[in-house]
């Protein structure tokens, strides 16, 4: 079993970043049998599909690296690496754009959405980026492929070119089966249950950062919008209550736990008592992590060692397939 999955290099991590896309590869790696392998890269050569700003995708992806790592994904167990030092991804993607045609890469869907009406203004990139994905994989020869409901589609792509290429010039890549990630918890805004945390919101009270300090985690869980009412003792007591039930999903998925069962213990009592057990269990968590992200983002050498070993890897897993398929061409 050989699992591939890439993460978009984003900066400014929070909480939702954690709870909703961290934590799961960290579970994935950690469930790996003996002899599994997982890859796990950031997507940087994805990342230039849309305008962006070059300094901060660099800050970016060596953020993403050491929240990865600072969150549990073991160097010397998973292989970590970013795309962009690892040029096979980029050639197999030429190699593989002889084979994708231009009618399956117009039914993607999320090239429909993100283009929308503009289609002629979009860079060539984003257009057939599915091909660099179907790439990113297939050069690992991978079994499977975690995959939300949003990439089924690309996935889908990447098995359809590995087959006409294996029946055009010969079996050379294996066709990756989809897993489905365990359902993650989406964390909303402490300060509007209607919007989900996210980095690009304007007030730094309405998320917890993953560099956050306890005392500074303390204060937006005391401040983080509520109501008067208590808490009730089921889950479906919270259907109204959008701010009252995001603190209690934060509370259920650090502990591991249901919502139910963080409310048969609460239940009865008000964010008086709640808000510090949940300022406790987060300071708690989070405390290794951001000490570890803060001690990696200021050792860049080290940061830069973990990357780069995690590409020499890759580079000798991925090099035998890319031979092949260079060699099936008659290149
Ligand atoms: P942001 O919304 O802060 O810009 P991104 O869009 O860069 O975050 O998301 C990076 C990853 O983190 C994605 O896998 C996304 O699903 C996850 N994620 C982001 N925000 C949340 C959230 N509030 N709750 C759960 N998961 C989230
Ligand atoms: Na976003």
């Amino acid at each position: 079993m050989r699992v591939v999955s890439g993460i978009q290099p984003t900066g400014n991590l929070h909480l939702g970043n954690y709870l909703g896309a961290i934590r799961n590869w960290v579970r994935m790696q950690d469930e790996m049998e003996d002899g599994a392998q997982c890859l796990f890269f950031l997507a940087d050569l994805h990342a230039i599909s849309q305008p962006h700003d070059p300094a901060e995708l660099k800050r970016g992806t060596l953020e993403m690296a050491a929240a990865l790592v600072a969150c549990g994904i073991d160097p010397n167990r998973s292989i970590l690496f970013n795309q962009a030092q690892v040029p096979a991804h980029a050639e197999l993607q030429w190699l593989l754009a002889g084979t994708a045609r231009m009618g399956w890469l117009n039914r993607m869907t999320q090239w429909k959405d993100k283009a929308g009406k503009n289609r002629e203004g979009q860079s060539v990139a984003l257009f057939t980026y599915p091909v660099l994905q179907a790439a990113d994989v297939l050069l690992y020869q991978a079994s499977h492929v975690p995959v939300g409901e949003d990439q089924k589609q690309h996935l889908e792509l990447a098995r359809d070119i590995a087959q006409k290429f294996n029946n055009d010039f010969g079996e050379t890549f294996t066709l990756p089966e989809p897993i489905v990630p365990p359902q993650a918890a989406r964390i909303m805004s402490l300060r509007d249950g209607s919007a989900k945390m996210s980095k690009s919101d304007a007030s730094d009270m309405a998320r917890i950062n993953l560099a956050d300090d306890a005392d500074l985690v303390m204060q937006k869980v005391k401040k983080a919008k509520t109501d008067p009412e208590p808490l009730p003792s089921e889950v479906a007591g919270l259907a109204d209550r959008a701010e009252a039930l995001n603190l209690v999903t934060i509370y259920a998925a650090l502990a591991n736990e249901s919502a139910d069962a963080v409310l048969a213990r609460f239940g009865g009592q008000g964010f008086g008592a709640f808000k510090p057990a949940l300022g406790e269990l987060l300071v708690e968590t989070l405390r290794p992590i951001s000490t570890r992200f803060t001690e990696l983002l200021d050792d860049r050498e080290a940061l830069d060692a973990i990357l780069a070993k995690g590409a020499a890897r890759a580079r000798e897993i991925g090099r035998p397939t890319l031979d092949a398929a260079y060699a099936a061409l008659g290149l």
